[in-house]
């Protein structure tokens, strides 16, 4: 059973510096001492100006980068735990398919894959069969208000809003128990956001738990159970 009450992350004392060997190992602060817990099915809001880590914090959960201090443990259903700090490579590789997922505001996919095809392809991967997998992929499309000419195009010559509502359809499809979200409403109009954040409260249900960083306070309140301020250190 999955306790609704029980951690999924809990992040303590983590810190980034990069150091920038072209340039004579110069060091340059990401964030430093972050800690903050998530737990299951709630979603967390990290917040804090322009510059102060927001970004680079989920790189480092999601190990894009390599932290330079603290922990960051993640726990499964069964509660057990790992720390994904200090996991091997492929350790990580293996949670980023089954644990966790990263929604950005940018659209990587291949060319010539049509927008159903580019959304369902995590499904498939889950065993799903293919038909069960454009349909539930369909379905999400007509959630976010896709139109069903666009169904069987290239998401790569879709609008910039639209390329960002097939981008979060695909890390949501087939959702990790925890999902990081950097500012996945962007660039969406007032109706496509409020599509959005209706789904983020179903995810929530299901004891997905989030980490998201909003551009808009309006729209994370609508959707945040907690907050986490990052400050901008000044050296
Ligand atoms: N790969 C990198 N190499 C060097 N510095 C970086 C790198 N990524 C981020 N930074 C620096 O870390 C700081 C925090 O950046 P970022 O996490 O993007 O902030 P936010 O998302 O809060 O706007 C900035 O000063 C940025 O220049
Ligand atoms: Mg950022």
């Amino acid at each position: 059973m999955d306790n609704k009450n029980s951690y999924r992350l809990r992040v303590h004392n983590l810190s980034k510096h990069f150091v920038l060997h072209q340039r004579g190992g110069k060091r340059i602060q990401g964030f430093t001492d972050v800690s903050f817990s998530v737990r299951r099915g709630e979603l967390l809001a990290l917040t804090g100006v322009s510059g102060s880590g927001k970004s680079s914090a989920l790189k480092t959960i999601y190990r894009t980068y390599i932290p330079s201090r603290g922990r960051i443990i993640l726990e499964s259903d069964d509660d057990s735990a790992v720390d994904l700090a200090c996991c091997s490579e492929s350790e990580i590789l293996s949670y980023r398919r089954h644990a966790m997922g990263f929604v950005t505001q940018f659209l990587k996919i291949l060319p010539r894959i049509s927008a159903l095809d580019a959304v369902a392809a995590p499904l498939l991967e889950n065993g799903v069969d293919r038909e069960e997998a454009r349909q539930r992929a369909a379905d999400l499309l007509d959630a976010l208000n896709i139109r069903r000419e666009l169904f069987n195009v290239s998401p790569l010559t879709f609008s910039g809003g639209e390329q960002q509502r097939i981008n979060i359809a695909r890390g949501v499809i087939a959702p990790r128990k925890l999902l990081l979200l950097d500012e996945p409403t962007a660039s969406l109009d007032e109706d496509s956001a409020g599509r959005v954040l209706k789904l983020l409260h179903r995810l929530k249900k299901q004891s997905i738990s989030m980490i998201g960083i909003f551009h808009d306070r309006e729209r994370m309140e609508q959707v945040a159970d907690s907050e986490y301020q990052m400050q901008l250190e000044r050296l």
